[in-house]
This record gives C-alpha cells, structure tokens and sequence, in this order.
C-alpha cells in the first residue's frame, strides 16, 4: 500500500479553510474571525494572496507588523497559514513607477495599472521585485510556528505579448532548433504560403488579432513557451524559498484543465499539488456529466503527483459572481461538494473567500461570512457542516486511490487540436471526448488516473487515449510497449495525425501507431450536426452488440492485421470498418474510427471493465446518479459514497459497515438522502 504522510507534520488531519484578507478590515474584526473559524472547524487560512500594497507600500519600506499579528493571532488560536507571496498583484507605485512590468495584449497595447495578474513574466524589473518579495517573506516567517507551506502568487496563467516576451519566445526557438533556422523552417513546413524567415529577428509572437495562427507548428511552439516562461517565472519565485526554507513545502494553485499552463511542467517544482473548483452547475441542467467533470478534474490532480493526495485550495461557499448565473447551491449540495474533492484524493476543502469583501470586482462573490452575517446564515452552516465532517475523517489523510485505467488527456495534443483548421471549425471537442469516456467509469465507480502522454503506463490495465492526434517522439514506443505487456488501449478518430512540430506524419494518419492498431487511416469524413451514420457491430470477441449512431467524424480506415468487429451502414463507404480490435504481444489496441454517440462508448467501457476484471470500488451496485471511489491507507479503507441526485436512494450492502460521518453501523442497506454522502469502513 502507497498510503503518504500528512502534507505537514504540523496539521496531520483534513484541512479546513481559506483565503482570509484581513487588510480589508479593521483590526477589530480580526477576534471575531477567529470565533467564527473556531465554530466552523476551519484550521487553515491563506493570507497575503494580493497584499503586496500593505507589505510594501513604498519601493523598499516594508511594513509586517500586521501580517505578524495575524500570523500569530492565527497560531495562538490553534491554527496554521498558507502564506502566499503576493506576486499576482503588483502595487501601483510599481507600475507607475516601472510601466515595463505591466502586461502586454494580444493587440500589442500595453495594459494600464487596475486589474491582478497583469504583469509581464518576461520583465526583469518585475523578476527582481518579485524574487525580493519573496526573499524577505522567507527570512521572516520561515520558522514562525504558523507556516504550514507557502502558496506562490495566485492562478499563473495567460500570456504577455510584450517585446521582452517575443525576445524571450525567440531565444526559446534559438535553444530548441539549436540555432538553425533552417531546422526551423523545415519543422514548421515553413515553404507552405512563403512563409520561410531568414533571420530569426523575423519570427513574430503567433496569436489575435494581428499575429495569425498560420504557422500550426509556431503556435504550438508559443503555447509551450508560455508554460516554460511561467515556469521559469515560478523558479525564480521559489528560488529564495527554497534555499532560506527547504523544508517548507510549496504550492500553487491550479486551474484544473485551464488550457493555458500545461500543469505537467509545473509538477517537478511543486511539493503539494492544489487546485481552485468553481463548477459551473448553473450553465447547464445539472446532471451527472457536471458531477463527473468535476470528479475528473479531481482525479487529474491526483494524478499529477502518481497518486499523492492533493489540496482543494479554493471553491466557493455559495456561488461565484463571475459565473452567468449566480445560481446559489440547493442544501447539501455544498456539503457534497466537498465530500467530493475529498473522495478524489483531496486531503483539504478550502474556500475562497473567508470574509466578504465590501468593494470592488468580487464583492457579490461567494464567502463563508457574509457582509454583518456571522454563524447564523444559511452559507455559514453550510461550511460548519463540512469542517464538523472533516474532523471525523482524520484517519483518511495521506491515503490513496489505486487506480486500473487511465485516461489521457495532454495540453500539447489540446493546444494543436485547438490550432488545427479542420476538419471541423467548431470546437472539436478532445476534453469532451475523454470526458465521455471517463463517465461511464465514473457511473461504475471505477478509479481512473488522468495522464499525459508522456506518463509511464505501466500496471494499468485499461488505457484510454482518444484524439491523441500528436503524438510526440517516445509516446508511440510506449504504448506499443503498454499493449505488447499485456495493456488493452483504446483509442479514437484524429489519432497519429502530426508530429511534435504539427506535421503530419510522412507515412499518413495514424502515423507512428499504424503497427500497433494494425490499421492505415486513409481520410476522415465530417459531418455536418444534422447528419449520423450506422456503425453496425458484427459477431466479436469483446461481445459487443448492436447498432450505433456515429456523428461528427467518421474515419475511412482499412485494417493490416487488426480485425474488425464493426462496420459503417447507410453511407456511401458502408461495409468499411469502423472499429477494429489487434492483439499484439499480450494485449490489444482497439480503434474506434467514428465519434459514436455515449451509449456506444458507455457499452465499450462496461464490456472492457467486465473483461478485464477491473474492480470498482464498492463491492455493490450504485444506483444512477450515485458514485462511489475508494481511499486507502494503514489505517483502512473508506468507502465513499456519493448521491449527486436530488433523490433518496437505498443501497444494498453486502456486508456490515460504520458510516463515519454519523457512527450507524449498518448491516442491511444504505439509505442515502438528495446529495448525501455516506463514508463507509467494513466492520469486522
Ligand atoms: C480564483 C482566484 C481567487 C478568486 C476566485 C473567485 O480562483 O484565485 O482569487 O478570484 O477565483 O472565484
């Protein structure tokens, strides 16, 4: 068993807390906040996110004694502090001061001062303040008895277009083409529309308005520079940190499958994963699919780290005012929320924000004290629910969730996607893809890791890679090797098209992987929304039945050495194959040709979760809407179980277990109410 240690030895249980700006409020308030944070559990509080101003209000005159006494306060009230360094809002005095640290647009206007993180990571004015910040935060708090681990600016994300950034963006090119242009010109099939450079001087930042995406190779190119810039950002950043206070660990906070940072080349430089939910419920009837992608993005967190638990670092109590909708959650959906982040390996619920702020962009957002509300609104109660639950899950911190298939999904694969004109102009929908085939798992209460397609695989037994459309150098050798092991490996249409410069391969689709599926892609059909087509399956060994609607994308396909187990009807290439099965070495590499409707790719999953004896994990049926995952460690196993309905549903139990959160043993069945949550140990 892989179980790990508490994030910090000092708070070895659940963490309960948030974002607490007590700079907005008078001193005299700060008692109160540590009354209603007893009465709600919470044992954490992220302070200095945006603080810069009050820290530091003047070029070199800094000013802690407030966030002393909130440190200390804090501690001597029995809790700890995220302390974060306030680098995503520069103060005014510095803009004004230095307007080359402000953030560049796509337009190539200069923002003025006003908004937070908009400053440029290429500036090195900006680097040597930002690195300074972080110097004096170490030196004088790294052994306050409060630190549980510092939480590095906020969200890192979007681009600057800045000269700095394009001069950066063009030494970056220099190191990856090694100084030849022509390698340059080469991988991007630069001859293509007259597009060669001669000088590297020439090369422009790719992207709206005025840089055209024309070049796919470039623009894949920026997209990783932007995550390598902010990375090399971040090092800078952390670099005092580590050196003043190695053993502190370091976070930041992580937006999930934000498609602006590839969160992969973060990983190596962060102790502790976080992340920030804010599920939209209220743009859409809210219905399994919005639990599911929520769940997934958890399991994606789990993930980064190979299974390590990871920090819920933000949600909101009650709704976002930038959503749409202000939609308020219904009772206990909150509650489930939680639970939720926490049965996908979370070993915190944290909200943003403690306090209400009275002014400015967020003042209508979510926050667990309301403007002259204490313990007694409804939000409040709401939160006091979950920290009471936290504390009675203390045994559940450090334990894992083994997981027996994985879904990749890879922000390099996204980003040339995302560039690709074709063969659809609409959203071509690669999250989407995976996130249908994360549901049916999901349905079944069956744990699935969420990788790159640069992550090792072996011990899976079930690997789902759809659209992997790029495939980089190394992904080909390790799948095949995956399968050749004895892996089963599912993919789609738009698999193998281009390189890792967004060529396409000079043996055609399917490219690198012709082999392993035993199949040569010849063209791709789409289809216009209004418009599906029969996939008919034949006698196979998977014992899957029945006719399919496929839409969107059909693949013209012809098999080497796979065999087919299903075919087109009602359209002009009827009788072609549609999907395919190969076994190669030990296991099998299945290739579906078409985007077929859910109850297909729902029928696919159960068929391979029954064959290959993949394990949920509750030894009992769930109910639709009723989700179920299982944490581990030495202290035992926690069964949860997740109602995401509005319904009461009764479950049968095979065995007597105790629910933690109300101590009943039960031996006969589970009754769960409409978002109820049940944490099951079995009895002996
Ligand atoms: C993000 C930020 C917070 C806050 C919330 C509001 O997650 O990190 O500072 O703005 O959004 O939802």
């Amino acid at each position: 068993m892989n179980s790990y240690k508490p994030i910090s030895p000092k708070l070895p249980v659940l963490w309960h807390g948030g974002d607490y700006n007590p700079e907005q409020w008078p001193k005299a308030v700060w008692p109160e906040d540590m009354r209603l944070m007893d009465l709600a559990q919470v044992n954490v509080a992220t302070i200095g996110v945006f603080s810069w101003v009050s820290l530091e209000p003047e070029e070199g005159c800094y000013q802690f004694e407030w966030l002393d006494e909130v440190m200390d306060l804090l501690y001597q009230s029995g809790r700890f502090a995220v302390l974060a360094t306030p680098s995503a809002a520069p103060p005014a005095w510095m803009s004004q001061k230095y307007p080359e640290i402000l953030r560049v647009g796509p337009d190539r206007v200069r923002r003025l001062h006003g908004n937070r993180v908009n400053f440029d990571w290429s500036s090195p004015v900006y680097r040597e303040k930002v690195r300074k910040m972080a110097t004096v935060l170490a030196e004088r708090y790294g052994s306050h008895p409060a630190l549980l681990m510092w939480h590095l600016s906020n969200e890192y994300g979007g681009a600057s277009y800045s000269e700095a950034s394009r001069q950066a963006f063009v030494r970056w090119l220099q190191n990856k083409f090694g100084g030849d242009l022509d390698k340059l010109n080469a991988a991007y099939w630069t001859s293509f529309w007259g597009h060669t450079f001669t000088e590297w001087d020439q090369i422009e930042i790719p992207g709206q308005p005025y840089g055209e995406t024309a070049i796919h190779g470039l623009s894949v190119d920026w997209d990783r520079f932007v995550t390598d810039e902010i990375v090399d950002f971040f090092l800078n950043e952390s670099e005092p940190f580590r050196r003043i206070t190695p053993d502190v660990p370091i976070a930041t906070n992580l937006m999930g499958f934000y498609g602006g940072l590839d969160p992969w080349k973060m990983v190596p430089h962060l102790d502790v994963i976080a992340w920030d939910s804010y599920p939209q419920f209220s743009l859409e009837p809210m219905n399994d699919r919005s639990w599911a992608k929520v769940a997934m993005t958890h399991d994606l967190n789990r993930s980064l780290k190979r299974g390590k638990p990871f920090l819920l670092m933000e949600s909101t109590p009650s709704s976002s005012n930038w959503y749409p909708v202000m939609s308020l959650k219904p009772p206990g959906m909150h509650h489930l929320e939680g639970m939720q982040a926490v049965a996908h390996g979370s070993d915190s619920v944290m909200y943003f924000q403690w306090r209400q702020s009275r002014g400015c962009q967020e003042k209508f957002h979510g926050a667990v004290v309301g403007i002259n509300q204490g313990e007694y609104s409804r939000v409040f109660r709401d939160v006091a629910s979950v920290g009471a639950d936290l504390a009675l899950l203390g045994d559940v911190v450090g334990a894992v969730s083994p997981s027996q298939v994985a879904i990749i999904y890879d922000w390099e694969v996204a980003w040339a996607i995302e560039h690709a004109c074709g063969p659809v102009q609409k959203d071509k929908g690669y999250f989407t893809t995976c996130l249908d085939h994360y549901l049916p798992l999901w349905e079944s209460g069956i744990s699935v890791d969420v990788l790159s397609s640069d992550c090792d695989l072996s011990g899976y037994k079930l690997v789902i890679a759809p659209m992997l459309y790029m495939v980089k150098p190394g992904v080909a050798e390790r799948l095949t090797q995956y399968v050749q092991d004895g892996g089963t490996l599912v993919s789609t249409y738009l698999t193998g098209y281009v390189d890792e410069n967004d060529l396409i391969f000079g043996n055609g689709f399917l490219g690198p992987l012709r082999e392993l599926f035993g199949v040569e892609t010849e063209e791709i059909d789409a289809k216009f929304d209004s418009e599906t087509v029969d996939v008919v399956l034949g006698y196979n060994e998977l014992g899957l039945d029945g006719i399919f609607q496929a839409h969107t994308f059909c693949e013209r396909i012809h098999p080497t050495t796979a065999d087919v187990i299903a075919q087109y009807g009602n359209v002009w290439y009827a009788f072609e194959p549609a999907i395919t099965v190969n076994s190669v070495g030990e296991g099998k590499a299945i290739y579906v040709a078409s985007r077929n409707d859910p109850d297909f790719t729902a029928a696919l999953i159960r068929c391979l979760v029954s064959k290959l004896d993949i394990e949920p994990a509750t030894p009992f049926q769930l109910p639709e809407g009723v989700s179920a995952t299982k944490r581990v460690n030495d202290k035992g196993e926690f069964l949860f179980v997740l109602n995401s309905t509005q319904d009461t549903h009764w479950i049968a139990l095979p065995a007597t277990y105790t629910e933690l959160l109300s101590g009943d043993v039960l031996s006969e069945s589970l009754e769960l109410g409409p978002f109820g949550v049940a944490v099951l140990t079995e009895t002996a």
